[in-house]
Parts: C-alpha cells; structure tokens; sequence
C-alpha cells in the first residue's frame, strides 16, 4: 500500500517523495542483460510542498528517476528535482540560471530525453527544457545554443533515419504554433509558424516520412481559469474545431493541409506513416477532456486515423477499446510502418480524478498502471501483462536488443511498485515473452510516485 496524503491530487499512487537519493550496486532478480549500457530515466510531477491545496498534478515540480545499467550491474539509482528558480530557492541553493523564454521558468516535468549528448528535462506551454548532468543535477535552462527562439514542448519525435528531432510547441502568448526542428548536434535548424486560433494545446505531434502531423484539438487557453489562478489554465471549448494538418517535411505554414475531425482529444501518438496517398496516424484519442479544467470526460483508446489525402478525409478505426495511455514502439520505426507497440492500461480517469472521488486506494486492480500491453498491429491481437495489486506501472519503454534484427527483438523497461517492499523496481521484460518471468528486477531503494515519460538514454561515453 503507498502512502497516502489529504491532498486532492497527490495523493495514493500520486504520493510525492520528500527525498534525495542516491544509491548504488543496487540488488537485482535474475541477470541484467549485460548489453543494456545506458541510463533508464523517467520525469514526473513531484512537488516540494502540498500548501496548495489544489496543485494541478501536471503543475507539480519535476523529479527525473534514474538507473545507470552497466555491464549486467545495476550501478546507481538517483531521483533529483528540477532546479528551476523556484525549486533551488526552496533548498536553499543559488539557481545556476541560463536563458528563460519570456519568463516561463518552469521545472520541467514531463519527459525526459538524451539528445546530442545533452540530458534533457522538457515540459510544455512555453518554458524551456533544463539540462541536466549525467548524474541528474541541474546545468540549467537550456535554448539549444542560443538556437531556440521561444519555448519547446514535451514530446518530440526523433527521425531515426536522419537523428532529428520534429516537434510542435506552443504558448498561450502565441497567435500559431511552431514547428521545431532540431538536428542531431543539437541545434535548431528549422522553424515554421503555424497560425492557429484560440492557443490550442498541443501536447504530441507525429511524424511521417512526408510530413509532420500537427494537432489542432479543442482544448484551448481558458482566460478565465487563469484569472481565476487555479488549476491548468486550459479547457476543453465546444467552438474550437478539432482538426489534423499535414505539414510537409520542408513545407511552410502554406503548404499545411488541414483535415475537419469529429471533436475529440490525443495527448499521444503511438506512430504514423505514409501508405500511398494516405497517412496513417495511430493515436491514444480521448472523446472529450478537461471539462472545467480536470481531467475528465470520457476514457481513451487506441484509433487509427486514415488521411486519404486527395479526398480530404479522415476514417476513423478502432484499434483497442481497452483504457490505455503511454503508447510507445521501437523507436528506430518512428514515422515508418510497423507492427508493435506498447502501453499501459488505465482504469476510469473519470473516478480517479474527480473532485472527492475515492481514494485511489480503494480502486480495484485493474485501476491506472496495473497491466502493460504488447500489440500486435499488424495481426490485430495483444497480449496484456497483468500487475498485483498496486504494482503499478509506469510507461514502458523500449531498447532494442544489441543488433537486433526483428521489430520485437529486445526488452521492455518499466518502473513497477513492489507493494512488499514500498518501494519502487525497474522490470526488465523481453518483448518476444512479455507475458513471462522478467529478464530481471533491480530493487529500488525507494518508492517513485506514478509520473509522465521516460526513456533510455544509452551510453555514448
Ligand atoms: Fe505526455
């Protein structure tokens, strides 16, 4: 059972830690694959202080949770907050500074990335990412070499044929929103702005061997709830057209060809690809959220969009009615056809997040993070890794084995809670037997709060 707090979202699962650590030679349950070199690393909200009562569970200070593998070893664990302005005051520690994008400091909390060599904490909306150290400690706000013009976004997509990044970022002070491109030396080296009405989120994007894909939802800034200073300053708004649009690879705002949706809501994407004259974009799509600000209305699934570009029409399929979120495949097939994916099943979101809903505890197994799925896209099937009781999961991520050949041929890293023990393992599972004994579990010294994205950052020194 996790600890628990009064706090009306941070609390059960949600629970922040109140720590630093540092550990190492961690103890391990089977035998770590002595080709998994690397860092596994993983950001989430994990606020310093719960005075408020009504702290957003997205606004909450990032902490990056990392494992250095190495040579079959589990070689350390560390969790660090984010050293923005306001968390280094709060420790008492001078903030190492750097360049802010109009006042936006934010301790990054949503994903965390490797890219040319830097460590990267990002978040959404208009700040930039920090930068951070091997060993997790903050740098600083990082513009990418006086490259970025204004804020960056939490989730990229990384072109694996040319080691680019293609993302979409967005601000509420913006009238469009801007396509970013990064090269593989970490600069930025192309920009496109989009304009787009009522400053739309934007929390994912796709990527095509043609085109970036570009979300144009019905969630949009809400001047009244940011008046009102509580809560996520966003709001599902039934006069925003929801929208996908096409922007080729080396087009111009021009050249983006938008297709009419019925309303509906991603925060992400599993893949997308070209097929002919058509875009295939398979996506976790909610049917509604954030009436009021929460995150409620309706539960997601895996669909499938088809763009028939000539005709100007998007068919919509069904892929999986099971709640899932977190989707993520082999990244060597991002914006290319492909066959497998994986993600977490989620229970009601309605009732886990409703204002006095029930205590996150008292939810059955079957609640957010208590299986992981593998699917199988290609013959239509999946198989489901069920979890005990409050072993939840967090996304899980996949590394290719060491030259491997096949789409599936690797392992799939997840932070899982150990109820025994209260604290937190890294499962290591082979995705060609995801459904079998791990390949091993490295016992976590401490318990890590479910959060948003990780990655694995392998060595390069
Ligand atoms: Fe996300």
């Amino acid at each position: 059972m996790s600890p628990t707090t009064e706090h009306e979202n941070f609390r059960g699962v949600f629970t922040p830690v109140t720590e630093e650590v540092t550990a190492f030679d961690l103890p391990v349950t089977g035998r770590i694959p002595a080709e998994l070199n690397g860092r596994y690393l993983r950001n989430g909200p994990n606020p310093m202080s719960l005075d408020d009562p009504k702290l957003h569970v997205f606004l909450g200070d990032g902490m990056v949770h990392g494992v250095r593998l190495r040579d079959g070893r589990a070689e350390w664990y560390r969790n660090r907050w984010v050293r923005s302005a306001r968390v280094a005051e709060r420790l008492g520690e001078p903030w190492p500074g750097g360049p802010v994008h109009d006042g936006m400091d934010f301790p990054a909390n949503t994903h965390v990335i490797e890219h040319a060599g830097r460590t990267l904490a990002l978040v959404e909306a208009g700040p930039r990412p920090y930068e951070l150290t091997y060993e997790l400690d903050t740098i600083g706000p990082c513009d990418f070499g006086g490259t970025l013009p204004g804020g960056y976004v939490a989730h990229s997509k990384l072109d694996p044929r040319t080691g680019e990044l293609h993302a979409i970022a967005y601000y509420w002070g913006w009238d469009h929103l801007q396509y970013v491109r990064i090269d593989k030396a970490g600069l930025v080296t192309r920009t496109v702005n989009i304009p787009v009405e009522g400053s739309p989120m934007v929390h994912d994007c796709a990527l095509t061997e043609r085109y970036v894909v570009v979300y144009d939802l019905p969630i949009t800034f809400d001047m009244e709830l940011a008046a009102r200073g509580v809560g996520l300053p966003y709001s599902w708004n039934e006069r925003h057209r929801a929208r996908v649009g096409l922007l080729p690879r080396e087009g111009g705002a021009a050249d983006v060809r938008w297709f009419d949706l019925d309303p509906c809501w991603v925060f992400h994407t599993l893949n997308a690809y070209d097929d002919g004259d058509r875009v295939v974009v398979d996506a976790v799509v909610y049917p509604r959220v954030f009436g009021g600000g929460r995150l409620e209305g309706g539960l997601p699934t895996l669909d499938r969009w088809t763009i028939d570009v000539p005709a100007g029409k998007v068919t919509t399929s069904r892929l999986d009615d099971r709640a899932q979120e977190f989707p993520r495949v082999d990244e060597r097939y991002v914006s290319l056809p492909y066959r497998y994916g994986y993600a977490v099943c989620v229970g009601d979101l309605n009732e886990r997040f409703a204002v006095g809903g029930p205590d996150l505890n008292d939810l059955d197994d079957d609640a957010f993070g208590n299986a992981l799925i593998k699917h199988d896209l290609r013959i239509g099937s999946k198989q489901t890794r069920n979890l005990r009781r409050d072993a939840y999961a967090g996304e899980p991520v996949f590394v290719p084995a060491e030259g491997a050949a096949a789409e599936d041929d690797g392992y799939v890293l997840a932070y899982v809670n150990n109820p025994d023990r209260g604290a937190a393992d890294l499962m290591i599972l082979s995705a060609q037997d995801f459904t079998g004994e791990p390949v091993a579990v490295v016992h976590l010294p401490a318990r890590i709060p479910l959060g948003f994205h990780g990655s694995w950052a392998p060595d390069t020194r």
